[in-house]
């Protein structure tokens, strides 16, 4: 009998794994999800237990004391997480000294979360300094996307104006643009600190050669800002596979008529 079903966050979790993977950006144990949930949330799960485990984070999350988060565990394939969450998924909270995360439900099987931890703890904390309706950090390896980091310029201003290019969604999607780090080693603090300090502005993060992180207020908003990257990156792939050659793009006139048009605001930066 399943124990997870009074949190639909565990349900949104569940259906954004299996649809990355499905996606074809998750292969193997590629791709983790942090979720911050709320006390009323937490309360709802019925099996919540005493805290059984408890896990350092390596670095001082103070600024999240307190609080939950849904995340995957490390090693773990997405594809199972809509299988069995309990078991590729926990929930954790943040010790009031910032130094260690409880576990109080799921990782039934000894698991811990993903690897990337240090990246998403990192990330929310920068976010919440600029949204504080910050919920999701998702990160995956959408491969069109990836690929560009070997083509292009690492360059945040050149990239974010190919993909607002590409079509008309993308400057309305992620309007900042998109911020790059330098190749890194996974799994580190120094990554996390790199990725977070990008974070400040902008919701989708590039880690050439690897995949993508971003942000976002809930689950579908998130995977649907990943899927609108990579859907311009895929449309770009098609225009080099059709011989690469652009006879007539979206112009930034027009970038600016969409902005005025859906009440956002592009990146001055990269905007002309
Ligand atoms: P985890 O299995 O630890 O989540 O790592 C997967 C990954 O994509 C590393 O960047
Ligand atoms: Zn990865």
């Amino acid at each position: 009998m399943t124990k997870f079903i009074d949190s639909s966050y565990v349900k949104d979790l569940c259906d954004i794994t299996f649809s990355s993977y499905d996606h074809g950006w998750d292969e193997r144990n590629g791709g983790n999800v942090s979720i911050r949930l709320t006390e009323e949330e937490v309360a709802r799960f019925e099996d919540i237990h005493d805290v059984t485990r408890v896990y350092e984070l390596g670095f001082d999350a103070k600024e999240l004391a307190g609080q939950y988060f849904l995340v995957t565990a490390s090693g773990r394939y997405f594809r199972n997480v809509i299988k069995r969450p309990d078991v590729d998924a926990g929930l954790v909270r943040i010790t009031e000294d910032g130094q260690k995360a409880e576990v109080h439900w799921g990782f039934t099987d000894g698991a811990w979360p993903t690897s990337e931890f240090p990246t998403h703890l990192m990330s929310h904390i920068a976010r919440l300094k600029v949204d504080p309706g910050q919920r999701v950090v998702m990160h995956c390896h959408p491969t069109n996307f990836i690929a560009l980091s070997f083509t292009q310029d690492l360059d945040e201003r050149k990239l974010s104006r190919l993909l607002w290019k590409m079509q008309a969604e993308s400057l309305v999607v992620f309007p900042e643009g998109v911020g790059i780090i330098p190749y890194m080693t996974p799994g580190t603090n120094e990554i996390g600190e790199a990725t977070a300090a990008k974070m400040a502005e902008y919701k989708v993060v590039m880690w050439p050669h690897h995949g993508i992180f971003a942000v976002g207020g809930d689950p579908d908003e998130t995977f649907g800002l990943i899927e609108t990257v990579e859907k311009a990156a895929l449309i770009y792939s098609q225009i080099c596979a059709q011989g690469g050659q652009i006879k007539q793009d979206i112009t930034d006139e027009q970038l600016h008529e969409l902005a005025d048009a859906f009440g956002v605001v592009g990146n001055p930066k990269f905007l002309d």
